[in-house]
């Protein structure tokens, strides 16, 4: 994108439902940066940074440390400026610049820099997190803290987790038809009838079935698992979300949202999905089967899934721990262990779940 056509722009960029209201929504920082220059991305040096282990987050519900840590984190990442990048806010804000428009392509002054609904999605959520993660540590001293993964392909992961149910990760906006101890459906569309009357074994038979063909049956090419390939220009748009940005992505953002907002705040439309910390767990599970989907497709680490300059060199702007304005390239997204964060294994029952 461009930095400086950042604009004010609609929220209904969203995920195109019929009959809901939309409104103008200004993200862009209110002072523009402080003078620094933007500087490309670095990786991580493997000698002097620990490995961080993002856990599935229903496990955590126990672990009284780690709970304090990330509490600490965010309620620190909510008491700065609300114009400092590492503020709660502006990292929130983020989703709504790159997700609703409000940049223009880099050669441009009137195509919008989009990032969902094409080959972008991986690759830009993924950077995404990972900054999110190394700034909340930052902000307590700790080069090891990971963020959790809200780990929905197991059934004792499906509900919503405890951990976000609480404190700093408790969030108002969600449909209470929805809260714990309900397995997420994953499945999910908003005019279907009430899925929580729906029996939870059935409904998480339905779930690890869907997984089956959006990780493995309807996804045998990149093609169909990463999105359509998004050229600059007017002319280089296209339209075809890969398997798993339609479910669970879209699906979980919409199951979560309230459904009696006026947008479906907070996570069922991008424009605010990010003020939900569950959202931060959600794109790491994403992520993870991101990894995933390449390990059963025989992916070298390194090997990216287009072979392709215009996605490669596909770049975005976030800002880092320190507080600098990083430009990072799809390129490198590509090896998750370069980034130096792993995911704890868990097991997969959707692998055996053909239906
Ligand atoms: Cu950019 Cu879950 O969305």
């Amino acid at each position: 994108p461009n930095l400086s056509t950042c604009h004010s722009t609609s929220t209904s960029e969203t995920f195109h439902l019929p009959n809901r209201s939309t409104h103008v929504v200004k993200c862009c920082p209110a002072s523009p940066d402080s003078g620094k220059p933007i500087i490309d991305f670095q990786f991580p040096s493997p000698s002097t940074s620990p490995l961080r282990i993002r856990r599935p987050a229903h496990r955590l519900a126990l672990d009284e440390e780690y709970q304090a840590k990330y509490n600490k984190a965010v309620a620190m990442m909510k008491q700065l400026p609300s114009d400092h990048p590492h503020s709660f806010h502006r990292q929130a804000q983020i989703h709504c610049l790159y997700c609703n428009g409000a940049y223009y392509q880099a050669a441009t002054t009137d195509v919008p820099f989009m990032i969902h609904g094409n080959w972008l999605f991986f690759p830009f959520h993924r950077f995404y997190v990972y900054f999110h993660e190394r700034i909340l540590g930052k902000l307590i001293g700790d080069d090891t803290f990971a963020l959790p993964y809200w780990n929905y392909d197991s059934p004792d992961g499906m509900p919503i987790p405890d951990i976000y149910m609480k404190g700093e990760l408790h969030n108002e906006k969600r449909d209470g038809r929805h809260l714990p101890p309900a397995p997420v459906g994953i499945d999910f569309t908003p005019d279907k009838v009430d899925l929580s009357n729906e029996p939870a074994a059935e409904q998480i038979a339905a779930n690890l079935a869907l997984l089956y063909n959006q990780m493995v049956s309807g996804a045998t090419k990149p093609e169909l698992f990463m999105g359509c390939a998004l050229r600059p220009g007017k002319d280089g748009a296209c339209s075809g979300m890969g398997t798993i940005e339609a479910a669970p992505h879209n699906t979980v953002h919409l199951w979560v949202g309230d459904i009696e907002a006026p947008e479906y705040e907070d996570m069922g439309t991008l424009y605010a999905a990010a003020r939900d910390p569950v959202f931060y767990a959600h794109h790491a599970n994403l992520d993870r089967l991101w990894v995933l989907w390449r390990r059963l497709n025989g992916y070298d680490k390194s090997q990216p899934e287009f072979d392709d300059p215009q996605w490669l060199d596909s770049h975005f702007y976030f800002y880092d721990e320190n507080a600098d304005l990083v430009r990072v390239k799809v390129r490198d997204a590509i090896d998750m262990d370069r980034l130096r964060y792993a995911y704890e294994e868990v097991d997969l029952p959707w692998l055996d779940a053909r239906p």
